[in-house]
């Protein structure tokens, strides 16, 4: 089965194509605000300029032509909404001008099943952590279940605010690694974890006090030590609370290589496994839109196009995934 899968949630309007058990290509644009955070209108404008481009692009990558494809997926929340309705209206002209059936997808779950193919996770405790989330999930009888997350900001919405307090450009979190590396003062900052919940806003708000009385190197590694200190402690709860055994990073934060070094430790140490989705997978993209959708499908969801309005604040609790025969706590 080939799925097309178009994405476009917030900053990165992507295209991927899958056939069956293979990502045969996936091509994305991102946009970057000239000063400040993200503009939804402005990324709207810049996806409604791009998404044909890169559709094209991951045809051109493919070898296939449009006609071929089975299926289409699309991002359908959460969200910026003028984001999300530019990716819906392409998605809903491509399913009546090739007369394919359509699928919204929850972007989370984009996000772990692209994790789960590419690790070969069965049924993992999923740590996903990117601009706007945090979340610690587990699926249970048939659905994912949120067990944790953050009260507040995303890890990477701090990331990216404190680059940008020092004029980098989004995505802040690269950079940041790349600062931490030469840190090697610990900080004092607040460490919030209640349960399996986290919070960053007040850690953001310690890191940017300390800009200009303390190296932006020391700060940097402070706010990594700190806040993967925490998404570890929270992790191993999850782990001790559900009994399962496997770990699934996910997300554009799971990139950072001290973060996957921090849980790929704790994980051998204490017996379990630990799968980190490929880098080039991690931020949003196409490839992960078309993977969820075609296991929704597979599974025989199916929509009318009348369904398929695009919801801001969906959850990734909201979806039936019958796909996975999950151990039950
Ligand atoms: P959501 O999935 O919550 O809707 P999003 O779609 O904006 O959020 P992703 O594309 O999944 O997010 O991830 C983007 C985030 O990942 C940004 O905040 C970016 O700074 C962060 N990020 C990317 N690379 C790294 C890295 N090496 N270290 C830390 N953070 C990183
Ligand atoms: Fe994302």
């Amino acid at each position: 089965m080939k799925v097309l899968g178009l994405e476009g949630t917030a900053h990165t309007i992507s295209a991927g194509i899958v056939d069956d058990n293979r990502i045969i290509s996936n091509f994305s644009s991102t946009y970057i605000p000239k000063n400040g955070g993200i503009h939804p209108r402005e990324a709207a404008i810049h996806h409604a300029d791009n998404i044909l481009p890169v559709m094209k692009k991951a045809f051109e990558e493919s070898g296939l032509s449009p006609g071929q494809i089975n299926l289409v997926a699309f991002s359908m929340g959460p969200g910026l909404g003028p984001c999300l309705r530019v990716v819906a209206t392409a998605a809903r002209a491509f399913s009546i001008k090739y007369g394919i059936p359509l699928i919204g997808v929850n972007h989370p779950l984009g996000h772990v099943e692209i994790g789960r193919k590419l690790s070969g996770a069965k049924d993992p405790i999923m740590l996903y952590i990117s601009g706007g989330n945090t979340q610690i999930i587990a699926h249970e009888e048939n659905s994912y279940k949120v067990l944790g997350e953050t009260m507040d900001i995303g890890l990477g919405n701090l990331l990216d605010k404190l680059a940008r307090d020092v004029g980098i450009p989004f995505p802040g979190g690269p950079k940041i690694e790349e600062f931490a590396l030469k840190g090697d003062k610990l900080l004092d900052l607040p460490y919030s974890v209640k349960g399996m919940d986290t919070s960053f806003s007040g850690i953001y708000t310690a890191a940017r006090n300390y800009i200009g009385r303390e190296s932006i190197e020391n700060i940097c590694y402070s706010v990594q030590e700190t806040t993967f200190s925490m998404l570890v402690e929270v992790l191993e709860r999850a782990l001790y609370y559900t009994d399962k055994r496997e770990i699934l990073l996910a997300g554009g934060v799971a990139r950072n290589d001290r973060l996957r070094s921090m849980v790929s430790h704790m994980a051998k140490s204490s017996g379990y496994v630990a799968y980190l989705t490929d880098k080039k997978y991690c931020m949003d993209n196409g490839a992960m839109i078309a993977q969820a959708g075609m296991l929704m499908y597979l599974s025989g969801q199916r929509q009318h196009i009348m369904d398929t309005k695009v919801n801001q604040s969906f959850r990734i609790d909201e979806v039936k995934v019958p796909w996975i025969n999950s151990k039950k706590p």
